[in-house]
């Protein structure tokens, strides 16, 4: 192990980071609206199954992989399968998605600034009018400066953080913004258990209808899995590589993903409880949050105060979900091409922000010139490539790469108990079970593309 390599200070600094990258947008603005598009419970309980049966063998993979190479994704597959073609091939396809995500990540970031900024506003002002029928959206997405503004500021924030280092940035962000977050978010649970909208909000994601589901749902679910998790482009893999040899990667991925669905569940609880209080459909899609949400604050009591804590949680959430995927890049650029990683956080920094203003223009200004594969913007196919198609590929080579080319051997360093049990499973998810899943999503995809 290289002695100058940063690692993470303590076991809960990487607990908190891992969780800090797999909770973000997708848990409290996606899980939420496709949740609600996809007819509640029984989508959850397959969600859930994803999840684990899917998403914690290829989390445990990524870690490891990190963990065991203590280098940037690329250069681990080499390191770790030293004459395996294909294994770089994940790292490469990491980085690519990693530019793509985070210039779509980070305009949506910038309206979720814009929305605190606005509800910090009506505080002061009195005037709560932007927040009423979805006016605030409307207004944000025709008009390309204020959008490029607030996407400046979060992409300077991310490269910041990014910029400090391991210890410095990483670490000390994600054990503040962290904690905050999941107290704002208790905060806001207790708010609305005293709604009259939370008990069907209950049953809406715990109890299952199973007719309501459908195979386009079915095929979200395995999506989601990846996305919540940050699993495919090698976020978990680079922050496991700032890990010490010894840590357990089985309690401690375990960990990472009941936060995970933990902060997902809530925040589904925390929303639709608004929303069926008042009367509202849930599947209102992507501007659930955005539209719908802002309505109801502005209608109850101490919603004001809500609004704030809403959108200081996603930018939180948002925040150090992002941070993880510039350090993807910056891990590589800054180890293999020996550039400081201040320079590269900089320049890879401006270049994602750059990518970004292809994303606001899209959806105004370019916005009649643009259909490419039945999308009408750059926001729009930069996620359905990346969540459908990029994300769960490179998971599957992950998992392949962990459960065929390393094998037992590396199940058997990963479970260091004696569990014959539980080290089959591993390695027949990740060889088999993940693999197959992937396969039948994207079959489906690329039929539905061409149907
Ligand atoms: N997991 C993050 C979220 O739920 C998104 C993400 C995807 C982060 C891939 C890193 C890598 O919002």
């Amino acid at each position: 192990m290289p002695n100058n390599r940063a690692h993470w200070g303590s076991r809960l600094a990487f607990i908190l980071a891992a969780a800090g990258s797999a909770i973000g947008l997708g848990n409290i603005w996606k899980f939420p609206y496709i949740t609600g598009v996809n007819g509640g419970g029984a989508f959850v309980i397959l969600y859930l199954f994803c999840i684990f049966a899917v998403g914690v063998p290829i989390l445990i993979s990524e870690m490891y992989i990190g963990q065991k190479a203590q280098c940037n994704n690329v250069q681990a597959f080499r390191k770790l399968a030293s004459g395996n073609k294909w294994g770089p091939l994940a790292g490469w396809l990491g980085l690519g998605s990693a530019f793509m995500i985070l210039s779509f990540y980070s305009v949506v970031g910038g309206w979720i600034l814009d929305f605190e900024f606005r509800a910090i506003t009506h505080l002061l002002t009195g005037d709560f009018t932007d927040f009423e029928d979805g006016a605030a959206l409307n207004s944000l997405l025709g008009n390309p400066w204020r959008q490029l503004a607030w996407h400046a500021v979060f992409m300077s924030l991310v490269t910041w953080i990014v910029y400090r280092g391991v210890k410095e940035g990483l670490e000390k962000w994600n054990k503040i913004l962290m904690p905050t977050l999941m107290g704002l978010l208790v905060l806001l649970f207790i708010r609305v258990m005293f709604l009259e909208g939370f008990s069907e909000a209950f049953s809406f994601l715990f109890s299952p209808d199973f007719s309501k589901l459908t195979g386009d749902g079915a095929l979200e679910a395995v999506g989601h899995s990846f996305f919540t998790l940050s699993l495919g482009m090698g976020a978990i893999m680079v922050y496991g590589s700032y890990l010490d040899e010894n840590e357990n990667l089985v309690k401690t991925s375990l960990a990472v993903a009941f936060l995970d669905t933990l902060i997902a569940l809530l925040a589904g609880l925390v929303i639709f409880s608004i929303v069926f209080t008042y009367d509202l459909d849930a599947s209102a899609g992507p501007g659930l949050i955005f539209a719908t949400l802002p309505t109801l604050f502005n209608k109850m009591t101490g919603g004001s105060l809500l609004s704030i804590a809403f959108f200081f949680m996603i930018t939180f959430a948002a925040i150090t979900s992002a941070v993880s995927i510039l350090e993807v890049v910056i891990a590589y650029w800054s180890e293999h091409k020996k550039v400081s990683r201040e320079k590269a956080s900089l320049i890879i920094g401006f270049i994602m922000f750059a990518v970004g203003v292809l994303h606001v223009f899209s959806t105004n200004l370019w916005s009649d010139i643009f259909n490419i594969l039945g999308k009408t913007n750059f926001f729009d196919l930069f996620d359905l490539l990346t969540s459908s198609y990029m994300l769960p590929i490179g998971g599957v080579m992950i998992a392949l790469f962990y459960g065929w080319v390393l094998g037992p051997q590396s199940v058997d360093n990963t479970i260091k108990d004696d569990n014959p049990v539980l080290k089959l499973g591993l390695l027949w998810a990740c060889r088999l079970i993940a693999p197959l899943l992937v396969v039948i999503i994207l079959y489906s995809k690329v039929k539905e593309l061409f149907a």
